[in-house]
């Protein structure tokens, strides 16, 4: 399967977001991971609307926006006249999950359901088929630079067993160079990567993890 890799510009330095993008293309990066969170959800706030809006005014590069919010139908549609392309909301978070994927597909865009650690693979099987992507969290959702939660490896598999080669699986939280080829050995296609590729060059971290992911 296509391996993609989508770095989460939460770990990005915001006096230089625009140049640490631009960073993100020139590597080939083919994904911008953003991550809107509302301290409700989970225990932390980070950005929203606005940034995506104003971004999108400059890249073409594919928004893949994780949705850590609660009601994520009341957003859905903002977010997409905002500029994403991508959309994920959390199984525990949405009021009526198949409104939100039918949202987000009469739209033309994408829809990934995400599952916090605890939340087993159950919880995506009956949406599995209308879904493009599965997000499986690989870190308890709020703040980058975590640890990788190796435990969640049997859930990507049993996703991957169930939604075969059609379905994007992503992984967020904790992928580093060292530790990339365990999600993509249990099924995982789409990388997330914030702490990884945003602390020090981040051509060069991108780079390093492609060649890691063995693309
Ligand atoms: C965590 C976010 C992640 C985060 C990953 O709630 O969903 O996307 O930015 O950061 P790292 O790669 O540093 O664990
Ligand atoms: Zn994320």
């Amino acid at each position: 399967m296509e391996i993609k890799i989508s770095p989460s510009i939460l770990s990005a330095d915001f006096w230089e977001l625009g140049k640490q993008i631009s960073s993100v293309e020139r590597a080939g990066a083919p994904y911008l991971h953003i991550d809107v969170m509302d301290g409700v959800f989970v225990p932390n706030i980070s950005f929203g609307l606005t940034l995506v809006q104003s971004i999108r005014k400059y890249t073409n590069i594919v928004f893949d926006v994780h949705l850590m919010i609660s009601k994520p139908e009341l957003y859905i549609e903002r977010f997409i006249k905002a500029g994403a392309d991508i959309i994920t909301f959390h199984a525990e978070a949405a009021q009526n999950a198949s409104e939100c994927i039918e949202l987000i597909k009469s739209r033309g865009k994408r829809a990934g359901m995400a599952l916090s650690p605890g939340t087993g693979a159950e919880a995506v099987m009956p949406y599995l088929d209308k879904l493009d992507m599965v997000l499986c969290m690989t870190v308890e959702p709020g703040y980058g630079g975590q640890k990788y939660m190796q435990d969640i490896e049997k859930k990507i598999s049993t996703i991957r067993e169930a939604g075969g080669e059609r379905i994007d699986i992503q992984v967020d939280g904790g992928i580093t160079k060292d530790n990339v080829y365990r999600p993509i050995k249990a099924g995982a296609n789409v990388i997330v990567a914030g702490t990884a590729v945003f602390c020090g060059e981040i051509e060069k971290n991108i780079k390093e993890l492609t060649e890691k992911c063995g693309l």
